[in-house]
């Protein structure tokens, strides 16, 4: 007798593509085995939602993300007591919800977070694994597969902004930059549908524009934007207009600046 097994055909299917920079992947699953939280840190667009993304899907886990901004606080993660048909009910917060039931809680842009979530993070991302709840009283202990990933982008934004070497040197930490040039081509073909022949000039604009970090240009040309940009000429939209559209336009408000990227792109992309 044979036994139908419903495997997917495809087995990668339903996780999303990632393109790996190098180690990270086995990095990250090495982390999760052993219970370590890791931190990520790099520039806009370079791919840090999308590797939590894919490596959660890897590894089976839900991911419960929190984009972190200046009034978040810990009951935002915690939970609170709220009123419910006239009684006062205890409701999880995201942070807790994962720390109870396992999984990876993702919490985005983590510098910006009030100063109390550090408070709430540290015993549990250190081997306690533990988070008190103050308001009613519990200490839960995290599941086995619960894992905090937090990042950030150490741009100029967030100069003044950082991390106390308490709470950094409770993750393990992996820096991103933008993919090496075949690498990215290949990546912004397979999510943009544009062939990598049309790519491989947009990915060269973009490489010789965030050279221009740091004198012109705040931020470099992120891989988001590259995809926005093959994503439109892939739709029918002409070169030099999706080019302005999707990432001259997105870099700079100034008009000189503006100009000297136009200028730079006619010369990369000879037109
Ligand atoms: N290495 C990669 N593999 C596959 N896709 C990528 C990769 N890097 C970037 N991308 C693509 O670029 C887009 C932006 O990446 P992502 O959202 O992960 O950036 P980010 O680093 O989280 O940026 P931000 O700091 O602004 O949140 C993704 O939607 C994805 O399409
Ligand atoms: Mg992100």
């Amino acid at each position: 007798m044979t036994i139908a097994l419903n495997l997917p055909l495809n087995p990668n299917a339903g996780i999303p593509h990632y393109t790996a920079h190098g180690n990270e992947c086995a990095l990250f699953e090495s982390a999760w085995s052993r219970q370590l939280p890791i931190l990520l840190k790099g520039p806009t667009g370079c791919g840090k939602t999308r590797f939590v993304r894919h490596m959660a899907a890897r590894l089976g886990l839900p991911v419960s993300t929190v984009s972190c901004h200046d009034d978040l606080t810990a009951a935002d993660l915690t939970g609170r007591y709220l009123l419910k048909g006239g009684e006062t009910v205890w409701v999880d917060g995201p942070l807790t919800k994962a720390v109870r039931e396992g999984g990876v809680c993702y919490l985005d842009e983590i510098v910006e977070a009030r100063k109390d979530v550090a408070v709430v993070l540290h015993p549990l991302t250190d081997d306690r694994r533990l988070l008190p709840l103050e308001r009613t009283g519990e200490l839960i202990e995290a599941q086995s597969s619960f894992m905090v990933v937090v990042s950030y982008n150490p741009g100029y934004q967030n100069l003044m902004k950082s991390l106390k070497p308490s709470t950094r040197q409770r993750f393990v930490s992996i820096e991103f930059d933008f993919l090496p040039r075949d690498r990215e081509i290949a990546a912004v073909s397979i999510e943009s549908g544009l062939a990598e022949s049309r790519v491989a000039p947009l990915v060269d604009l973009a490489r010789r524009l965030r050279t221009l970090k740091g004198q012109d240009l705040e931020e470099g040309v992120s891989t988001r934007l590259i995809i926005y940009c093959a994503t439109l000429v892939d739709a029918g939209m002409p070169l030099v207009e999706a080019v302005r559209a999707a990432i001259i336009e997105p870099l700079t408000d100034e008009a000189d600046v503006k100009a000297a990227l136009v200028e730079v792109a006619a010369a990369t992309l000879g037109r």
